[in-house]
């Protein structure tokens, strides 16, 4: 019980710290402990990323989380439309110092059908495996060996210098798993193959990169069943709703602090 308090106090003054407004934090708990959102997006098994001190690797927690949310049901379009509503409603003054006004006719709805749109495709992507290993951890390890760990206090270190990213060797961009995550995002979304992309990925890789074959070893761990809408009468607050909501709305503070 107490170090379920603690973990709490921890995340929410993460969540202070980031000086998201009172209404988008209520927003995106809400979000969060909402039984059809923490079902699809498995948030409280992402809660370890701010357990750890900002000086240790965010990659573990990371794979332990893509490991439950690929074994979830996917969240049904009902669901994405309900989490924008919610998101871009109670956040709307953080979105318009991004630049964008929620309350513009037809904004809520663009979002929606956008991220309707490009969720099944990236939920394939980040379920992607080689072998046993998923994909964005392999890829993120990777990445660890040429800039050391992915913990918060490095990548800030790492972006502040302005790291060079094309120096990135070849055999960390031209893998299998990036291949089939190529491959993927194709197969779904044909209008972005034209030859010049073509060409230039073939100049960085090489030709068979582009063959459209899925390379050996790599399979796909997400499930295809979508979730069920539950009877939300039902379902009781729990602890790990409660720790769900602490941590995404630290997540999402931290991609409105990158964007
Ligand atoms: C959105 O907000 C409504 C009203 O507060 C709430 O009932 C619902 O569970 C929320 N849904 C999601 C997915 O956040
Ligand atoms: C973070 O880790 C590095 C390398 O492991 C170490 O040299 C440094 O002292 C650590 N910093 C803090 C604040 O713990
Ligand atoms: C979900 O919404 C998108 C865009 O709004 C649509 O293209 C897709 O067919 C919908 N999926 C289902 C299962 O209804
Ligand atoms: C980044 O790295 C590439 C390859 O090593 C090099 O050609 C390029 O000049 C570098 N760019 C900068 C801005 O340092
Ligand atoms: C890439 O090549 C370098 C140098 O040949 C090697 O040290 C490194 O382990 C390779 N990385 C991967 C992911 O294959």
């Amino acid at each position: 019980m107490l170090a379920r308090a603690a973990t709490i106090a921890t995340l929410v003054s993460y969540a202070l710290a980031l000086g998201l407004s009172d209404q988008c934090t209520r927003a995106l708990s809400g979000i969060a402990t909402s039984p059809d959102a923490a079902a699809c997006l498995s948030p409280s098994s992402l809660v370890s990323v701010f357990l750890g001190s900002s000086n240790t690797s965010v990659v573990d927690p990371i794979n332990g989380w893509l490991t439950s949310l690929c074994s979830s049901p996917a969240c049904s379009n009902d669901t994405l439309a309900a989490i924008v509503t919610n998101a871009t409603t109670g956040c709307a003054m953080e979105l318009s110092a991004l630049g964008f006004n929620a309350a513009e006719s037809g904004a809520k709805e663009q979002i929606t059908v956008a991220v309707q749109t490009y969720y099944p495709t990236l939920r394939k992507v980040i379920c992607l495996k080689d072998g046993d290993t998923n994909c964005v951890t392999q890829t993120l390890k990777n990445l660890e060996s040429i800039i050391g760990p992915l913990s918060v206090d490095n990548v800030i270190q790492v972006v502040g210098k302005g790291f060079n990213f094309s120096a990135i060797p070849e055999n960390m961009t031209c893998t299998n798993c990036i291949k089939e995550a190529y491959n993927v995002i194709k197969q779904d979304f044909p209008m972005l193959d034209d030859p010049e992309t073509t060409q230039a990925i073939q100049g960085q890789c090489s030709a068979d990169f582009t063959d459209g074959k899925t390379p050996a070893g790599i399979s796909q761990s997400a499930t295809t069943n979508t979730e069920v809408k539950q009877d939300s009468g039902s379902v009781a607050f729990t602890s790990s709703s409660l720790m769900s909501a602490s941590a995404l709305v630290v997540i999402s503070g931290i991609f409105a602090a990158l964007l």
